[in-house]
């Protein structure tokens, strides 16, 4: 098995591991997929369950993003570790474990990019946090923040370049519905709760 193959499956199945998923069940034993937006991710762990299981989501999520790079880099260099990054983003959005019900990408996308390339993982974090912080829409700015990351990733090309295009196209693909809402304005925005029954 080549290195970028093992490094694909490992990452795919970091990735399975839901962050949110299981911060629900240790929360009142809730599936976060049956409240607010639905998503397995940070955001709606906010709306649903308070900031500090958001934080701890959100640094779940993105720390498998940082491992898989991390694991596929020693396996076998910078191609096994872009390889990593799209694997583990996929099983975080599509995990076998969850039905293929996960969530959107975006901390974990930010995990893989901080340890591919942190400068240009910084300046598209900050992208997405003015985003943030402007409009109080996290989608919008999860979306901003990963679509410059190509624009960033230009300066240096070749294979990086290659990658967070395709990690951008995941991004506004599992952000379908939140730009519909968005373009009707009946998008979420942060802060507004959802209630646990
Ligand atoms: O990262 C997910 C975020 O951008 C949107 O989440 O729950 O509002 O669909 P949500």
């Amino acid at each position: 098995m080549s290195a970028e193959v093992l490094s694909a499956l490992i990452a795919y199945f970091i990735g399975n591991f839901s962050t949110s998923y299981i911060i629900g069940k240790l929360n009142g034993n809730i599936d976060i997929r049956k409240y607010g937006s639905g998503n397995a991710g940070a955001t709606n762990v906010l709306r649903t369950l308070g900031k500090k299981a958001a934080l701890y989501t959100f640094l779940g999520d993105a720390f498998k993003g940082v491992l898989a790079v991390i694991i596929g880099s020693r396996l076998g260099g910078e191609k096994a570790a872009l390889v990593a990054a799209i694997c583990v983003v996929l099983g975080h959005n599509w995990p076998v474990f969850l039905k293929f019900k996960g969530g959107k990408g975006v901390a974990t996308t930010i995990g893989s990019i901080l340890a591919i390339d942190p400068i240009v993982g910084v300046f598209s974090l900050a992208v997405g946090i003015i985003s943030i912080i402007k409009t109080k829409y996290v989608s919008l700015g999860s979306v901003l923040g990963i679509v410059s990351l190509p624009i960033f990733m230009l300066y240096r090309g070749g294979n990086r370049l290659l990658v967070s295009c395709i990690l951008a196209l995941i991004i506004v693909f599992t952000h379908r519905e939140n730009i519909k809402r968005l373009m009707n304005g009946t998008e979420r925005k942060i802060g507004q709760k959802t209630e646990i029954r």
